[in-house]
Formats: C-alpha cells, sequence, structure tokens
C-alpha cells in the first residue's frame, strides 16, 4: 500500500474506533482552550472552604450523586422549571449542599472563557479541590464531560444507595455503574468527612425488640450519645446533623475505617461494610495502611468520575450550571413567570 492510503485507512481506522468507544476525557484538556479554569474553580472553592468547612463534603457528595444518576453530566446541578421536577427534589437529596460555589466558579470561569467549561468538569474540579483541602489528598481529573439536558427526580432513588442497604446490595448498586466491592469500600470512606441527618440513621436506635431497642451492631455508648441528639419522635426534616465520622470528622483520612471496627459506623450501610468477611477484610486494610486508602481514594473517585460521561459533540456546554440552555429559566427568575403581567396593569 502507498504511504499516502496506508496513513488515510490508518485514520479512518483510528475516527472508527474512536466512535466505538466514544472519546475518552483527558488530564490537562482545557489547557489549550482555557488555561486558567482548574486554578480559577481551584480558588472559588478554597475560598468557600476557609469560610465554612462543610462545603468540602458537600460537593464530594455532590459529585457522588450527579455521577450515578445518568453519569456525571451535571443533571444534580439543574433547577426544576415548570414541567420537570429535578435531581434536587428527590428525598436522597436532602442536604446536598454547595451549589452557590459551583455557580460562583462557573461564572468566574465563563467570565474567563465562555461557553468553553462545562459545568459537569468544574463539579469534578471542585470534589477534587475538596479532597485535596478537606484531605491533603491530590489527584488530576480527566476532563471533557459535557453537560446534561435531562433531570429526573424518580430517577434518583432507583440509583442513588438508600443507607438502609445491606452489603451485598450495596456491592450491587456500585456494580450497577461497573465499580467494583473495592471501589465501593474505597468511596464509602468519603464517610470521613461531613455529616448525617438524624433521619438517615433512626432506624437503628428505637427499633430492635432484643437488644434495649438498639441495632446490636452498634456500640452502646455510641448509640446512648446518638439517642440524645435524636430522641425517637425526631421529624424527617429536623435539622439536627451528626459526624459521620465520630474519630476525625473535619478530615478525609482513614479514620472512618477504623470507626466501624469500633462499630461506630452511623449509617446502616457503613456498618454493613463488616458483615461480610470480603469487604471486613479491606476495611482493615484500610484502617491500617492510611496513604494507602488516599491513593486508592483519588483513583476511585476518578473512576467514579468518569461514569456514563458525555463527551465529543453529545450534550452542551451549559451557559448557566441550574438551567440547560436555552431552557425554561422562569423559577429562577419569577418575574417572568408571567410575562405579560404588563398588560393587565
Ligand atoms: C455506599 C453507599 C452510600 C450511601 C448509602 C450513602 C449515604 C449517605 C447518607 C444517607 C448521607 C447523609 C445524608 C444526610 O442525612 O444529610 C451521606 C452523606 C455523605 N456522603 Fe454518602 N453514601 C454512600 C456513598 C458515598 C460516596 C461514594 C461518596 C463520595 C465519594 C459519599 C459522600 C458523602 C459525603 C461527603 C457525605 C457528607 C455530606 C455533608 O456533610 O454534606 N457517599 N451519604
Ligand atoms: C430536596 O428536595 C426537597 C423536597 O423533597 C426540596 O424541598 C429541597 O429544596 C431539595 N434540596 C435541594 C438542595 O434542592
Ligand atoms: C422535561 O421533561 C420533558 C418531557 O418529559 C423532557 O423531554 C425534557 O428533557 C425534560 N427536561 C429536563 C431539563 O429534564
Ligand atoms: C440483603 O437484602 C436482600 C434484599 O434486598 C436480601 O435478599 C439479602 O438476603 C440481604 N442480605 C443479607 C446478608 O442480609
Ligand atoms: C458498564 O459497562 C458496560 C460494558 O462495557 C456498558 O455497556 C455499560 O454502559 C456500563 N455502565 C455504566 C453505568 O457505565
Ligand atoms: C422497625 O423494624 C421493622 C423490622 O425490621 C420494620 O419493618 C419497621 O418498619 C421498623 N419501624 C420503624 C418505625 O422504623
Ligand atoms: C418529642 O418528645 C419530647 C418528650 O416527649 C417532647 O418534649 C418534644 O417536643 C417532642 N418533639 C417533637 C418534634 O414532637
Amino acid at each position: 500500500m502507498p504511504n499516502g492510503v496506508k496513513a488515510v485507512v490508518m485514520y479512518l481506522v483510528a475516527i472508527l474506533l474512536q466512535m466505538a468507544h466514544g472519546v475518552d476525557l483527558e488530564i490537562g484538556f482545557y489547557d489549550k482552550s482555557c488555561p486558567s479554569a482548574e486554578e480559577t474553580v481551584r480558588q472559588v472553592v478554597a475560598g468557600a472552604y476557609a469560610n465554612n468547612r462543610r462545603i468540602a463534603p458537600g460537593l464530594i457528595r455532590m459529585h457522588f450523586h450527579d455521577c450515578f444518576v445518568r453519569g456525571c453530566d451535571g443533571s444534580v446541578l439543574l433547577d426544576s422549571t415548570l414541567g420537570n421536577s429535578s435531581e434536587k427534589e428527590a428525598e436522597p437529596n436532602r442536604s446536598l449542599h454547595g451549589f452557590q460555589v459551583i455557580d460562583d466558579a462557573k461564572a468566574m470561569v465563563e467570565a474567563q472563557c465562555p461557553g468553553v467549561v462545562s459545568c459537569a468538569d468544574i463539579l469534578a474540579f471542585a470534589a477534587r479541590d475538596s479532597a485535596s483541602l478537606a484531605g491533603k489528598i491530590h489527584y488530576r481529573v480527566p476532563a471533557g464531560r459535557r453537560d446534561g439536558l435531562v433531570s429526573i427526580e424518580s430517577e434518583v432513588i432507583t440509583n442513588i444507595p438508600s443507607p438502609l442497604l445491606n452489603a451485598t446490595e450495596l456491592v450491587g448498586s456500585f456494580a450497577a455503574k461497573n465499580l467494583t466491592t473495592a471501589d465501593m469500600v474505597t468511596l464509602s470512606g468519603a464517610h470521613s468527612v461531613g455529616v448525617a441527618h438524624c433521619s438517615s440513621f433512626i432506624n437503628r436506635l428505637y427499633n430492635f425488640s432484643d437488644t434495649d431497642d438498639i441495632d446490636p451492631t452498634l456500640d452502646p455508648i455510641y448509640a446512648s450519645i446518638l439517642r440524645s441528639k435524636c430522641p425517637s419522635n425526631v421529624t424527617s426534616t429536623d435539622p439536627t446533623v451528626v459526624s459521620l465520622d465520630s474519630l476525625t470528622p473535619a478530615v478525609l483520612d482513614n479514620m472512618y475505617y477504623v470507626g466501624l471496627q469500633l462499630n461506630r459506623g452511623l449509617l446502616t450501610s457503613d456498618q454493613a461494610l463488616l458483615t461480610e468477611t470480603s469487604l471486613k477484610d479491606l476495611v482493615d486494610l484500610n484502617a491500617y495502611y492510611g496513604k494507602v486508602w488516599d491513593w486508592k481514594f483519588a483513583k476511585a473517585m476518578v473512576k467514579m468520575g468518569g461514569i456514563e460521561v458525555l463527551t465529543g459533540s453529545d450534550g452542551e456546554i451549559r451557559k448557566n450550571c441550574r438551567v440547560v440552555n436555552g431552557g425554561d429559566d422562569s423559577e429562577l427568575f419569577p418575574d417572568k413567570l408571567f410575562p405579560d403581567s404588563a398588560c393587565l396593569s
């Protein structure tokens, strides 16, 4: 074959392969198109964190909720519109927070490079920056995600694992996203920072008839502290929160796993990691080798960040992370609800 023809054939093969596999995310995706993007996001997140430490767990969890529902496409960021109830409305969203930080980062990035950086990437960067601030865990985020056009409340409950799940069900909910059992145990370590509301673990405190009504897998002293914070009649909207990791609540580290060994896992789904030998072995390793867990966590976050991403020309680069481009933003700007109201007067 002449060289020219060979080159053309190889080029076509490359294109076909790319079509078959989709476009991969890339580290440094914005190096040419918006070189300041990652640094800008980092500064906005660092500023917010300096004011409020709770921002870090908020953004890490938000990225998880984004990736598990329709892939990491920024769908968690969309506000509801008149006809559509978005992911934010779903029950497990309760307490998702930090949306303003994403809006602020997006606004600054848009001012530098309009229409270039996706909201899904900004959230992935912000989660990484949060891990760096709260846990000195540093990693590079492959980017090039595009923003989705759809966000549906009812998809949350079927994709985000409930805190009541047992070990088998947890493994299954991660397998549904092509994440392994080891990924699941590693990523659960995100519960080394942040908090849960009483309603997320009240099931463990008053409803076990044979053991003083307390979940027998819960340390009794810890359970009595939890009971004092969350009385049995606590409402599902009660604002009281408890740290997910009682040992080092504000640091993203492996102490979450040490807490599990002490039967101080807060959620049923946390303590469930001790109920199967294969999982418990991983818990013990993570409890013992903190640096190895840091590394595994970074790797698993990158893997989670690649779930069902939109790339290439799929989706769009949203202008405003809360609204699809050209979408109905009437809820954001209530004065537009009645565009003809001027005629009424
Ligand atoms: C293994 C299955 C998981 C279950 C069942 C689960 C469930 C929960 C629940 C119920 C809460 C408390 C919500 C509240 O009451 O306010 C929570 C908080 C949190 N989750 Fe998970 N989660 C899981 C996995 C993950 C993963 C994979 C990540 C991230 C990589 C993550 C990050 C967080 C963080 C950081 C918080 C604290 C949020 C804050 O303080 O604002 N979780 N999770
Ligand atoms: C979560 O859903 C509730 C309704 O179930 C809603 O009132 C609340 O605003 C939502 N939270 C966020 C952060 O959107
Ligand atoms: C709103 O709902 C319609 C019809 O169900 C759907 O086609 C559209 O993609 C939805 N929009 C969003 C932002 O979810
Ligand atoms: C976990 O829950 C499922 C039901 O969803 C049940 O079939 C299974 O036996 C449970 N596993 C354990 C170990 O309790
Ligand atoms: C999991 O992998 C299979 C096979 O590669 C793929 O078809 C499927 O879309 C993937 N699912 C997710 C949620 O990434
Ligand atoms: C108490 O536990 C039983 C059995 O596990 C369950 O069916 C029931 O819904 C629980 N009740 C409350 C109030 O949590
Ligand atoms: C719960 O019960 C306690 C004591 O019986 C009472 O003081 C408190 O007001 C109740 N709280 C709610 C939210 O009903």
